[in-house]
Order: C-alpha cells, then structure tokens, then sequence
C-alpha cells in the first residue's frame, strides 16, 4: 500500500471515530437533561373535571381558590396514578402505592410524597413547566 493511500485511509478512519463519538456523546447529554416541556391546563378542564385532573403526566387538583400540580408518574417506578374516588386517595395501579390528595405518601413501596411542580396563572388557566 503506497504512503498516500495509508495517509487517506488513516485520516477517513479518524473522521468516521470522530462522527461515531459525536453522535454518542451528543445522545448522551440529550438522555441527561430533556427538554423543557410545558403543559397548558384550562380552568375549563379543572371544572369539568371536577376539581381533579389528570393532564399528560400532571394531576391538577383545586383546592379553594389555589391550586396544586403533582407528578402523575409514582415515585417508586414510574407508573401512571389514578384517583380512586372511593377511597378519595391518589393510587398506583402496578403495586398499589397510596398518597393522599396532597401528594403525601400513605403506603406502599413507594416510600416518597408526590413531586410538586410551580405553575403561572393566565387568564385562562395554568402554565406548568417542567425542566
Ligand atoms: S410503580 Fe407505583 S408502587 Fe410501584
């Protein structure tokens, strides 16, 4: 194999493991820190919904004049939370985790209160932003 030939080849062998580790990395960071994401919930979707919604993967519930957004994902693995209206409780269909309508942890294995989430009023409901 003459010089030019090994020089070529070494220097496109550099280029392809430079592009390879690019697209590693650069998924990488995007698995670390996700985008921010905003949901919109209407004051319109709290009434009908009775005063407890579940939007996306936020529950939103009124409570007098104020409002609270938890995380619908459970602590312990993620699953969706549903509301059992029986029970008046917060409660994980996978391995049935209880929290009460505050976000506290009640039972089960998942051992953590609610994630809370900030949200701005508009005039026609929440903004809630996730980072
Ligand atoms: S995922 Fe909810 S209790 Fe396990």
């Amino acid at each position: 194999m003459d010089k030019k030939r090994r020089n070529f080849l070494r220097l496109f062998s550099l280029g392809v493991l430079g592009f390879l580790t690019y697209g590693a990395f650069k998924n990488l960071t995007s698995l670390s820190s996700p985008p921010p994401k905003k949901v919109i919930v209407l004051f319109e979707e709290i009434e009908k919904a009775k005063d407890i919604l579940f939007k996306e993967n936020f529950i939103v519930m009124k409570t007098g004049s104020n409002f609270k957004v938890f995380s619908r994902k459970c602590p312990h693995l993620g699953c969706l939370l549903n509301y059992s209206p029986e029970e008046a409780l917060i409660v994980c269909p996978c391995h049935q985790s209880k929290f009460n309508l505050s976000g506290k942890f009640l039972s089960g294995p998942a051992k953590k209160d609610l994630t809370t989430y900030n949200y701005r009023l508009n005039s026609q409901g929440l903004e809630v932003e996730v980072f």
